[in-house]
């Protein structure tokens, strides 16, 4: 399949230096009111890039679920592909893709997992049928087929069938605590702008410095 005649222009919109708030987060959070406001699919959807002790990199896309100048939140299995990699490996890269607004923003740093309480609070507005598939699923283990899922989540709701399903030990949050913010937007003829954030050794981000497309 020959794809070499598919192209777009990129002409939305322009960033300037000038445009950009001091701190990444204000910047990212003005991003994301703006993705919100267009009414794209899952704004808060991202792909995130972990690695293997062996440097394998993997990826797989998640939701945001709550971010601050601490970092940005995610839920996931603890005991799945991701978060064995991240054991081995906290380094991680995510990546969020806006295109009706020619917008991505790649964050890269660290993660921790959150506290038990913050995951639990999650945990909690969760709908039932989200609570049960978490204790249903062991999220990237191989299975034998749907129907044994489907048969242990019938057995989960028959557990927990006064509606209160406690936190399963192996499910949580992860918090990417970044060093780097780099925000694109798509511009004419493939000159693009980016402008990248970096924390610095004195523990403050850098401002914004203007990168090649
Ligand atoms: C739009 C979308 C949102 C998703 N959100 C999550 C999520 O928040 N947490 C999660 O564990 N998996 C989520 N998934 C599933 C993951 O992409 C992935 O299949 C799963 O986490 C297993 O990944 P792993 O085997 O690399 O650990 C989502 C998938 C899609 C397409």
């Amino acid at each position: 399949m020959d794809l070499s005649d598919r192209r777009a222009e990129y002409t939305k919109h322009a960033l300037d230096a000038s445009d950009l708030a001091e701190c990444p987060f204000a910047q990212f959070e003005k991003w994301f009111k703006e993705a919100e406001a267009c009414e794209l699919d899952e704004p808060n959807a991202f792909c995130l890039a972990t690695a293997d002790a062996t440097g394998q990199p993997s990826t797989r896309i998640v939701l945001l679920k709550a971010f601050s100048a601490e970092g940005l939140v995610f839920y996931t299995n603890y005991e799945s592909r991701k978060a064995r990699e991240l054991d081995a490996n906290p380094q991680v890269s995510a990546n969020f893709l806006w295109l009706p607004l020619q917008r991505q923003v790649n964050v890269t740093g660290t993660v921790e997992r959150v506290s038990k309480a913050e995951s639990l609070k999650y945990f909690l507005s969760r709908p039932f049928a989200s609570q049960l598939g978490a204790w249903t699923s062991p999220q990237s283990k191989v299975i034998g087929s749907r129907q044994l899922l489907e048969a242990k989540l019938d057995q989960m709701k028959r557990k927990f069938a006064d509606g209160k399903v406690p936190l399963p030990d192996h499910w949580g949050g992860y918090r990417i605590v970044p060093k780097a913010f780099e925000f694109w937007q798509g511009g004419a003829s493939r000159l693009h702008d980016r402008f990248m954030y970096r924390w610095d050794e004195s523990g403050n981000w850098s401002a914004p410095e203007r990168l090649a497309p």
